[in-house]
């Protein structure tokens, strides 16, 4: 199972001071060295963390596979399809919410992100479509010729009591499993920390990871290097 590490609460400890530091680039640099398979940074349309100076940069400088989350907005789109990041993940986006609440709709937006979609892969962009564990919004993913999907795993992440976090689990792994046979790569992510990681990295199918803020908060305290090589540890120790 691979790891996209998302760098962007870097850049929010920077622009708590508008500072010029700690610059998420190195993050990704220390991430990359300790084993993790992308890097992944949220360019937001308000720029509350990463800036587009930020994608720039670590698209230039790292090695692994830059991973753009992106709402459908025409200019955030205008500028992926300059940085041209290896991938490009559509999220919705609402600009008070304090990180991304749900999947992107695809039966909804279809139009728009099927039009997006054409843009990104006819410049070489792989697409993924970050989705909630629902087997219509995986057939619509189908439809659109995503390359990948990522499972939100937000509900499971953020549920209250056990039969609420079970039933999120359920919903993420019979999804995955869905996802799987029809062809798709599954990779999921959104609030998974070191302990609520576990279970949702026994689930065989999916085969990537997508994890920022419990990384970038452990490595506050033991360092990006420690805290990148802490998770890649348990994800390991579970397949
Ligand atoms: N995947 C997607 C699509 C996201 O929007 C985010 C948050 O930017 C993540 C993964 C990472 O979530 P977290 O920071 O909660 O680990």
């Amino acid at each position: 199972m691979k790891l996209g590490v998302n760098v962007d609460h870097i850049a929010t400890l920077r622009e708590a001071r508008h500072t010029v530091y700690p610059a998420p680039v190195v993050g990704a640099l220390l991430a990359e060295y300790a084993g993790a398979d992308s890097i992944v940074v949220h360019l937001r349309e308000d720029r509350r963390h990463i800036k587009e100076e930020d994608v720039i940069l670590i698209k230039k400088i790292v090695k692994i596979p830059l991973n753009l989350e992106m709402s459908i907005n025409k200019d955030i789109v205008n500028i992926a399809l300059k940085v041209k990041p290896n991938q490009a993940t559509l999220v919705p986006e609402r600009r008070r919410e304090l990180t991304t609440e749900g999947g992107i709709d695809l039966i909804k937006h279809y139009r728009r992100i099927r039009d997006v979609m054409d843009r990104l892969k006819s410049n070489k962009i792989r697409v993924s479509l970050f989705i909630d564990p629902i087997k219509e919004q995986i057939d619509k993913a189908i439809q659109l010729g995503a390359d990948l999907i990522e499972l939100n795993t937000g509900r499971y992440s953020e549920s209250k009591n056990k039969k609420e976090n079970r039933k999120w689990l359920n919903r993420i792994r019979l999804s995955a499993q869905y996802a799987k046979r029809k062809g798709l790569f599954v990779a999921a992510g959104h609030g998974l920390d070191y302990d609520n990681v576990k279970e949702i990295a026994n689930i065989k199918e999916i085969e990537e990871l997508n994890i920022g803020h419990s990384i970038i908060c452990r490595a506050v305290f033991v360092g990006m290097v420690s805290a990148v090589e802490e998770m890649i540890e348990i994800i390991n120790s579970q397949t």
